[in-house]
Protein backbone atom coordinates (compact mmCIF):
# COMPACT_ATOMS: atom_id res chain seq x y z
CA UNK A 1 0.00 0.00 0.00
CA UNK A 2 1.20 3.46 -0.61
CA UNK A 3 1.70 5.25 2.56
CA UNK A 4 1.38 9.30 2.85
CA UNK A 5 4.25 10.91 2.03
CA UNK A 6 6.32 12.47 5.16
CA UNK A 7 8.73 15.67 5.61
CA UNK A 8 10.78 15.49 8.61
CA UNK A 9 12.10 18.66 10.01
CA UNK A 10 14.73 17.81 12.68
CA UNK A 11 17.10 20.47 14.48
CA UNK A 12 18.19 22.29 17.78
CA UNK A 13 16.17 25.03 19.58
CA UNK A 14 15.10 27.46 17.86
CA UNK A 15 16.91 26.62 14.81
CA UNK A 16 13.47 27.62 13.40
CA UNK A 17 11.58 24.03 12.64
CA UNK A 18 8.56 24.60 13.96
CA UNK A 19 8.08 28.44 11.71
CA UNK A 20 9.41 26.48 8.83
CA UNK A 21 7.41 23.24 8.84
CA UNK A 22 4.15 25.36 10.12
CA UNK A 23 4.52 27.08 6.89
CA UNK A 24 5.95 24.26 4.66
CA UNK A 25 2.28 22.02 6.06
CA UNK A 26 0.22 24.71 5.00
CA UNK A 27 1.71 25.25 1.53
CA UNK A 28 1.22 21.48 0.75
CA UNK A 29 -1.94 21.62 2.32
CA UNK A 30 -0.35 18.56 4.68
CA UNK A 31 -0.91 18.01 8.31
CA UNK A 32 1.81 19.01 10.79
CA UNK A 33 3.08 17.58 14.22
CA UNK A 34 5.12 19.20 16.75
CA UNK A 35 6.75 16.35 18.44
CA UNK A 36 8.29 19.01 20.96
CA UNK A 37 4.72 19.70 22.09
CA UNK A 38 3.95 16.26 23.09
CA UNK A 39 7.58 15.92 25.24
CA UNK A 40 6.36 19.56 26.88
CA UNK A 41 2.89 18.83 27.80
CA UNK A 42 4.50 15.44 29.19
CA UNK A 43 6.72 17.80 31.01
CA UNK A 44 3.72 19.60 32.17
CA UNK A 45 1.38 16.81 33.39
CA UNK A 46 4.41 15.47 35.37
CA UNK A 47 5.24 18.78 37.28
CA UNK A 48 1.23 19.81 38.02
CA UNK A 49 0.93 15.92 39.35
CA UNK A 50 4.01 16.69 41.27
CA UNK A 51 6.06 13.43 40.25
CA UNK A 52 9.48 13.68 39.91
CA UNK A 53 10.75 13.86 36.25
CA UNK A 54 13.18 10.81 36.40
CA UNK A 55 10.60 9.16 37.40
CA UNK A 56 10.52 6.62 34.76
CA UNK A 57 7.47 4.67 35.09
CA UNK A 58 5.05 7.23 36.49
CA UNK A 59 6.34 9.92 33.46
CA UNK A 60 5.77 7.48 31.29
CA UNK A 61 2.47 6.45 32.37
CA UNK A 62 1.74 10.16 32.11
CA UNK A 63 3.01 10.27 28.47
CA UNK A 64 1.09 6.85 27.19
CA UNK A 65 -2.41 8.32 28.87
CA UNK A 66 -1.33 12.28 27.87
CA UNK A 67 -5.06 13.94 26.94
CA UNK A 68 -3.40 16.56 24.65
CA UNK A 69 -5.43 18.00 21.53
CA UNK A 70 -4.67 19.74 19.14
CA UNK A 71 -6.59 22.80 17.64
CA UNK A 72 -6.93 25.91 15.85
CA UNK A 73 -2.96 26.68 16.57
CA UNK A 74 -4.06 26.39 20.51
CA UNK A 75 -2.93 23.36 22.54
CA UNK A 76 -4.90 21.62 25.54
CA UNK A 77 -4.34 19.31 28.17
CA UNK A 78 -7.50 17.96 28.95
CA UNK A 79 -9.97 21.35 29.34
CA UNK A 80 -6.84 23.29 29.65
CA UNK A 81 -5.61 25.98 27.41
CA UNK A 82 -2.28 25.54 28.00
CA UNK A 83 -0.55 27.05 24.71
CA UNK A 84 1.38 29.71 26.43
CA UNK A 85 2.20 27.33 29.39
CA UNK A 86 4.36 24.67 27.62
CA UNK A 87 6.36 27.60 25.75
CA UNK A 88 7.50 28.15 29.50
CA UNK A 89 11.74 27.79 29.63
CA UNK A 90 11.43 25.80 32.56
CA UNK A 91 8.73 23.41 30.88
CA UNK A 92 11.20 23.15 27.33
CA UNK A 93 13.92 22.14 30.45
CA UNK A 94 11.64 19.60 31.74
CA UNK A 95 10.54 18.17 28.27
CA UNK A 96 14.34 17.69 27.91
CA UNK A 97 14.85 15.88 30.73
CA UNK A 98 11.50 13.36 30.45
CA UNK A 99 12.58 13.66 26.49
CA UNK A 100 15.62 11.48 27.80
CA UNK A 101 13.71 8.61 29.28
CA UNK A 102 13.58 5.59 27.00
CA UNK A 103 9.83 4.19 28.46
CA UNK A 104 8.28 7.67 27.90
CA UNK A 105 10.12 7.81 24.02
CA UNK A 106 8.08 4.63 23.99
CA UNK A 107 5.10 5.76 24.75
CA UNK A 108 4.38 8.76 22.45
CA UNK A 109 6.04 6.50 19.43
CA UNK A 110 2.68 5.52 18.07
CA UNK A 111 1.29 8.41 19.06
CA UNK A 112 3.44 10.39 16.56
CA UNK A 113 3.35 7.89 13.82
CA UNK A 114 -0.27 7.84 13.77
CA UNK A 115 -0.54 11.94 12.43
CA UNK A 116 0.76 10.24 9.29
CA UNK A 117 -2.21 10.78 6.71
CA UNK A 118 -3.38 11.49 3.39
CA UNK A 119 -2.48 13.90 2.15
CA UNK A 120 1.04 14.43 4.06
CA UNK A 121 2.98 15.26 7.05
CA UNK A 122 5.22 17.66 7.81
CA UNK A 123 6.90 16.61 11.26
CA UNK A 124 9.24 18.78 13.83
CA UNK A 125 11.17 17.57 16.26
CA UNK A 126 14.93 15.58 17.01
CA UNK A 127 14.54 12.27 16.00
CA UNK A 128 11.11 12.57 12.85
CA UNK A 129 13.94 11.54 10.38
CA UNK A 130 15.88 9.12 12.05
CA UNK A 131 13.58 7.27 14.28
CA UNK A 132 9.68 8.21 13.90
CA UNK A 133 9.69 8.05 10.14
CA UNK A 134 12.76 6.70 9.04
CA UNK A 135 11.50 5.80 5.39
CA UNK A 136 10.16 9.76 4.78
CA UNK A 137 10.75 10.99 1.75
CA UNK A 138 12.34 13.77 2.36
CA UNK A 139 14.49 15.02 5.48
CA UNK A 140 15.88 18.05 6.71
CA UNK A 141 18.14 19.35 9.69
CA UNK A 142 18.30 23.07 10.41
CA UNK A 143 21.10 24.10 12.17
CA UNK A 144 21.86 27.87 13.07
CA UNK A 145 24.63 29.25 15.51
CA UNK A 146 23.95 29.01 19.79
CA UNK A 147 24.31 32.95 19.58
CA UNK A 148 21.66 33.35 16.94
CA UNK A 149 19.33 30.72 18.11
CA UNK A 150 19.21 32.82 22.04
CA UNK A 151 19.07 35.96 20.14
CA UNK A 152 15.67 34.69 18.53
CA UNK A 153 14.55 33.49 21.84
CA UNK A 154 15.40 36.58 23.15
CA UNK A 155 13.47 38.19 20.69
CA UNK A 156 10.31 36.15 21.22
CA UNK A 157 10.43 36.60 24.71
CA UNK A 158 10.74 40.47 24.45
CA UNK A 159 7.90 40.67 21.97
CA UNK A 160 5.53 38.53 24.83
CA UNK A 161 6.61 40.90 27.63
CA UNK A 162 8.93 38.81 29.38
CA UNK A 163 11.93 39.97 30.94
CA UNK A 164 14.78 37.85 29.28
CA UNK A 165 18.82 37.73 29.69
CA UNK A 166 20.95 36.89 26.48
CA UNK A 167 23.38 35.43 28.37
CA UNK A 168 21.12 33.04 30.48
CA UNK A 169 19.56 31.96 27.26
CA UNK A 170 22.69 31.09 25.47
CA UNK A 171 23.68 28.78 28.47
CA UNK A 172 20.12 27.11 29.18
CA UNK A 173 19.93 26.44 24.80
CA UNK A 174 23.47 24.93 25.15
CA UNK A 175 22.98 22.84 28.28
CA UNK A 176 19.76 21.99 26.27
CA UNK A 177 21.34 21.07 22.91
CA UNK A 178 24.00 19.07 24.98
CA UNK A 179 21.61 16.74 26.82
CA UNK A 180 19.67 16.45 23.86
CA UNK A 181 22.55 15.22 21.80
CA UNK A 182 24.55 13.02 23.64
CA UNK A 183 21.21 10.73 25.28
CA UNK A 184 21.20 7.35 24.66
CA UNK A 185 17.90 7.28 23.27
CA UNK A 186 17.30 9.26 19.35
CA UNK A 187 19.90 11.69 20.36
CA UNK A 188 19.74 15.18 18.26
CA UNK A 189 21.69 14.27 14.92
CA UNK A 190 20.97 14.85 11.14
CA UNK A 191 19.50 11.24 9.57
CA UNK A 192 22.35 10.20 6.92
CA UNK A 193 20.10 11.22 4.54
CA UNK A 194 18.91 15.04 5.45
CA UNK A 195 19.41 18.01 3.69
CA UNK A 196 21.69 19.78 6.03
CA UNK A 197 20.21 23.53 6.06
CA UNK A 198 22.57 26.20 8.57
CA UNK A 199 19.65 28.89 9.26
CA UNK A 200 22.14 31.50 10.85
CA UNK A 201 21.67 34.22 8.06
CA UNK A 202 18.92 32.56 6.10
CA UNK A 203 15.52 34.12 6.63
CA UNK A 204 12.56 32.05 7.08
CA UNK A 205 11.12 32.44 3.29
CA UNK A 206 14.27 30.98 2.05
CA UNK A 207 14.42 27.97 4.08
CA UNK A 208 10.67 27.43 3.33
CA UNK A 209 11.31 27.60 -0.06
CA UNK A 210 14.48 25.36 -0.02
CA UNK A 211 12.07 22.77 1.90
CA UNK A 212 9.85 22.63 -0.86
CA UNK A 213 12.48 22.61 -3.63
CA UNK A 214 13.85 19.73 -1.81
CA UNK A 215 10.89 18.01 -1.41
CA UNK A 216 9.69 18.42 -4.94
CA UNK A 217 13.18 16.91 -6.03
CA UNK A 218 12.69 13.88 -3.83
CA UNK A 219 9.10 13.26 -5.13
CA UNK A 220 10.45 13.32 -8.49
CA UNK A 221 13.06 10.74 -8.23
CA UNK A 222 10.63 8.40 -6.49
CA UNK A 223 8.79 9.11 -9.54
CA UNK A 224 11.74 7.83 -11.38
CA UNK A 225 11.75 4.90 -9.55
CA UNK A 226 14.76 5.26 -7.47
O1 LIG B 1 11.11 24.65 20.32
P1 LIG B 1 12.31 23.94 20.86
O2 LIG B 1 13.16 23.40 19.77
O3 LIG B 1 13.07 24.71 21.86
O4 LIG B 1 11.79 22.70 21.69
P2 LIG B 1 10.79 21.57 21.28
O5 LIG B 1 10.97 21.15 19.88
O6 LIG B 1 9.43 21.98 21.72
O7 LIG B 1 11.30 20.36 22.20
C1 LIG B 1 11.43 20.46 23.60
C2 LIG B 1 12.32 19.31 24.06
O8 LIG B 1 11.65 18.08 23.78
C3 LIG B 1 13.66 19.21 23.35
O9 LIG B 1 14.70 19.87 24.03
C4 LIG B 1 13.93 17.72 23.30
O10 LIG B 1 14.63 17.26 24.44
C5 LIG B 1 12.56 17.08 23.34
N1 LIG B 1 12.17 16.53 22.04
C6 LIG B 1 12.62 15.28 21.70
O11 LIG B 1 13.37 14.68 22.44
N2 LIG B 1 12.22 14.69 20.54
C7 LIG B 1 11.42 15.35 19.69
N3 LIG B 1 11.04 14.74 18.59
C8 LIG B 1 10.98 16.65 20.00
C9 LIG B 1 11.38 17.23 21.19
O1 LIG C 1 10.90 25.27 16.42
P1 LIG C 1 12.22 25.87 16.75
O2 LIG C 1 12.50 25.92 18.21
O3 LIG C 1 13.35 25.24 16.01
O4 LIG C 1 12.23 27.37 16.24
P2 LIG C 1 11.02 28.38 15.92
O5 LIG C 1 10.16 28.50 17.12
O6 LIG C 1 10.40 28.00 14.64
O7 LIG C 1 11.83 29.74 15.68
C1 LIG C 1 12.32 30.50 16.74
C2 LIG C 1 12.25 31.99 16.34
O8 LIG C 1 13.27 32.26 15.40
C3 LIG C 1 10.92 32.39 15.71
O9 LIG C 1 10.55 33.65 16.24
C4 LIG C 1 11.27 32.51 14.25
O10 LIG C 1 10.46 33.48 13.61
C5 LIG C 1 12.72 32.95 14.28
N1 LIG C 1 13.50 32.56 13.10
C6 LIG C 1 14.20 33.48 12.37
O11 LIG C 1 14.18 34.67 12.72
N2 LIG C 1 14.91 33.14 11.25
C7 LIG C 1 14.96 31.86 10.85
N3 LIG C 1 15.64 31.54 9.76
C8 LIG C 1 14.27 30.90 11.58
C9 LIG C 1 13.54 31.25 12.71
Amino acid sequence: AHRSPVITIDGPSASGKGTVAERVARVLGFHFLDSGALYRLTALSAMKAGASLDDEAAVAALAAALPARFRDGRVWLADEDVTDAIRAEAVGEGASKVAALPAVRAALLERQRAYRQAPGLVADGRDMGTVIFPDAPAKVFLTASAEARAERRYKQLIEKGNSASLADLVADMQARDARDTARAVAPLKPAPDALLLDTTHMGIETAVQAVLAHYASCEGRAQQGN
